[in-house]
């Protein structure tokens, strides 16, 4: 069977980690978060005091780009990719609001973008891939067999994230929440360079309301008619 590259856009807690963890693991792809890259160059940049205090210094983060080693290492027990920020698990702390916070601004720098998107045009070389992201389908894989471009409203999407974020623990409210949903996608659609848009040749899927079996279901019959017809 002929493997396809599958890219997943769309804004923030529109689900596209579920769906595409799903896929990956029903089609034996691997699957890879782009948006826990940019969140580890985030982490990164705060814990040095480059964004988030009265200065930010971007400068000095571009000049240390090429000694930040990331990666995606399988855990087992978990069933997906966990992702190490030079040799450290970083994988909870990437989640945090700290690093939402920042992370947009981040994903504005040009050189990191330049440096993650390299790195993601060569996980995909062999295709059989699952990416999500925001700019997956129009800049990393313009020629991916399968685009899905999520939407939901940002109401919907901000719940989901305050569920997540209270079931790990942290002290957020509903509406820091909500603002944060809304100015990210405020900054990830209206960055020069790269902004979340939906390719020409995507599926728009809005999954406000709707279950996780439908959604698989309904994304998971497109992935196979599009693998089909590649045999
Ligand atoms: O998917 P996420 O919420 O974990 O992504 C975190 C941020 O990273 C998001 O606000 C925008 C940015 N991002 C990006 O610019 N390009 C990507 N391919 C993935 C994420």
């Amino acid at each position: 069977m002929k493997k396809i590259t599958i890219a997943i856009d769309g804004y923030s807690s529109t689900g596209k980690s579920t769906i595409a963890k799903q896929l990956a693991k029903a089609l034996g792809y691997a699957y890879v978060d782009t948006g826990a890259m940019y969140r580890a160059i985030t982490l990164f940049a705060i814990k040095n005091d480059f964004i988030g205090g009265k200065q930010g210094n971007i400068n000095a983060l571009v000049n240390l780009l090429p000694k930040i080693n990331l990666k995606f290492v399988y855990n087992k027990d978990l069933g997906f990719a966990e992702m190490y920020l030079n040799d450290e698990n970083v994988e909870k702390e990437i989640r945090t609001m700290a690093v939402s916070r920042q992370v947009s601004k981040i994903a504005t720098v040009e050189e990191v973008r330049y440096k993650l998107v390299e790195m993601q045009k060569k996980m995909g070389m062999e295709k059989g891939i699952v990416m999500d992201g925001r700019d997956i389908g129009t800049v990393v894989f313009p020629n991916a067999e399968l685009k899905i471009y999520m939407t939901a409203s940002p109401g919907a999407r901000a719940t989901r994230r305050y569920k997540e974020l209270l079931d790990r623990g942290e002290e957020v409210t509903y509406a820091e929440v909500l603002q944060n949903v809304e100015d990210r996608d405020y900054r990830d659609s209206h960055r020069e360079i790269s902004p979340l848009k939906k390719a020409e040749d995507a599926i728009a899927f809005d999954n406000s309301g709707m279950g996780l079996k439908e959604q698989f279901e309904r994304i998971h019959n497109f992935a196979l008619r599009v693998i089909e017809k590649k045999a």
